[in-house]
């Protein structure tokens, strides 16, 4: 089924310059960017987008680390693009990260953990309608 998903390459992996190499693992496996932008988030738009974390120890240290830099925002389409995302992405704690994936590669640790993909279909819709308007996606 031909889904979207989307995706964010975190500030530490902008930081180190490795966007194309990122962009081409998920070209390679197939997915399609079909919507990018670069954002500075304010705080507040991070706090609102991370909002279920709102009460997990980590929840400030995360908007802090997400607002430090600029950040990739992109909407990847193909078939069953939420998991193959998740898989092209590797496990949240670098600690358990598959060889091969994005994270194993370019995370430092949990939080610096070079990207960030939805975790279901409800929620990539919720994502996607969070950061872009249906003019900036080009479905091809
Ligand atoms: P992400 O996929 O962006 O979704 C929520 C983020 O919270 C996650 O990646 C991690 O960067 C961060 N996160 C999750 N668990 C922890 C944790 N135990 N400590 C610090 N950060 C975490």
């Amino acid at each position: 089924m031909q889904e979207q998903t989307l995706s964010i390459i975190k500030p530490d992996a902008v930081e180190k310059n490795q966007i194309g190499n990122i962009l081409a693992r998920f070209e390679k496996e197939g997915l399609k960017i079909v919507a990018a932008k670069m954002l500075h988030l304010p705080e507040e738009t991070a706090k609102k987008f991370y909002i279920v974390h709102k009460d997990r120890p980590f929840y400030m240290d995360l908007v802090r680390f997400m607002i430090s830099g600029p950040i990739l925002v992109l909407i990847l389409e193909g078939a069953d693009a939420v998991a193959k995302n998740r898989k092209i992405m590797g496990a949240t704690d670098l600690a358990k990260a598959e060889k091969g994936t994005i994270r194993k590669d370019f995370a430092e640790s949990i939080e610096r953990n070079a990207v960030h993909g939805s975790d279901s279909k409800e929620n990539a819709k919720v994502e996607i309608e969070f950061f872009f308007t249906k003019k900036e996606i080009f479905s091809r």
